[in-house]
C-alpha cells in the first residue's frame, strides 16, 4: 500500500463536452469525484493524498472559469471543512497563496487550523500550485539562510535544499496517478515525485470511482521498486528482513 498518494485530476472538461455541458459541468461533478476518492483513500489507510487542483499554468483559462473553480473551492471547503473534521483528517493547501483572495486565503488557514490536530490522514490541496515555482520557492529561502549565516553554501545537499520544498515534512509521494489519458506530468510535483511509480487512467476525471482507485492501489501493489538498485539487492535485502 502506498503511504502518499498525488493525483492530477484531469478531464473535467472534456467530460462535460460529451455530455453537452458547459465546462464549469465538468468541476462540479469533478467535486464529486474529489469526495468518493478521499473517503476510499481513508478507507485503504493511505497517510497522505495529494491532489492537484489548479496549477500555476491554470491561471491562464478565460477569466469566467477561474473565478468559477476559485468559489468552487471556496463553496467546497466552507462546506467539507466540518466532515474533514470528523473523519480525523488534517487539511493543507500547498502552491503560491499570494494569487488567491482573501476570502480564500482566509478560509484555508481556517480549515487548517481547525484540523491541525486532527492524527488521520493528511489531505493536501495543491491550488496556484508549480513544481517549478516550489523549487524556486526551496532556492530563495535557502539563499536567504546562507545570506544570514544560518547555512553555508558548501552545506547545501540535497538533503538540506528538500528541507525547504513543500511537505518536505511528509512522507515521499510513492504513487503518481493522473487521469483523462494524457501522459505528462504537466509541472506538478517535480522533485518529490522522483521515485513515484506512475499511473495514467484514461479515465476521466469526474467517472474516476472508488473502484477506479482500488485498480491504480492494485496494479501498484504489483511494482517492484529498486530506487537504483538491481532485483537481486532487493532479494537479498527482503531475505533479511
Ligand atoms: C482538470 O480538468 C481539472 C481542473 C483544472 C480543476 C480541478 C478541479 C476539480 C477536480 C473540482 C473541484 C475540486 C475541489 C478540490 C473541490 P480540465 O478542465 O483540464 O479537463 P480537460 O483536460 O478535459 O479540459
Amino acid at each position: 500500500m502506498p503511504r502518499h498518494v498525488a493525483i492530477i485530476m484531469d478531464g473535467n472538461g472534456r467530460w462535460a463536452r460529451q455530455q453537452g455541458k458547459p465546462r464549469q459541468a465538468g468541476h462540479k461533478a469533478g467535486a464529486e469525484s474529489v469526495r468518493a476518492v478521499i473517503e476510499e483513500s481513508v478507507t485503504a489507510g493511505i497517510e497522505v493524498l495529494t491532489l492537484f487542483a489548479f496549477s500555476s499554468e491554470n491561471w491562464s483559462r478565460p477569466e469566467k472559469e477561474v473565478s468559477f473553480l476559485m468559489d468552487l473551492f471556496l463553496r467546497a471547503l466552507t462546506r467539507e471543512v466540518k466532515l474533514l473534521q470528523e473523519q480525523g483528517i488534517r487539511f493543507r493547501v500547498i502552491g503560491n497563496r499570494s494569487n488567491l483572495s482573501s476570502k480564500l486565503v482566509d478560509t484555508i488557514v481556517a480549515a487548517e487550523k481547525r484540523t491541525a490536530g486532527n492524527s488521520g490522514m493528511v489531505l493536501q490541496l495543491a491550488v496556484s500550485y508549480g513544481g517549478r515555482w516550489d523549487i524556486v520557492q526551496a532556492a530563495q529561502k535557502t539563499a536567504r539562510l546562507v545570506a544570514d549565516g544560518q547555512l553555508s553554501a558548501d552545506d547545501i545537499d540535497e538533503n538540506s535544499f528538500s528541507q525547504q520544498l513543500s511537505f518536505s515534512d511528509l512522507p515521499e509521494v510513492d504513487l503518481f496517478i493522473r487521469t483523462g489519458g494524457e501522459l505528462r506530468i504537466s509541472n506538478f510535483i517535480l522533485w518529490q515525485a522522483a521515485y513515484a511509480e506512475f499511473y495514467f487512467s484514461d479515465t476521466l476525471w469526474p467517472d474516476f470511482s472508488a473502484d477506479s482507485l482500488r485498480l491504480a492501489l492494485n496494479d501498484y501493489a504489483n511494482r517492484e521498486r529498486r530506487f537504483g538498485r538491481t532485483s537481486e539487492q532487493l532479494g537479498v535485502k527482503n531475505a533479511k528482513a
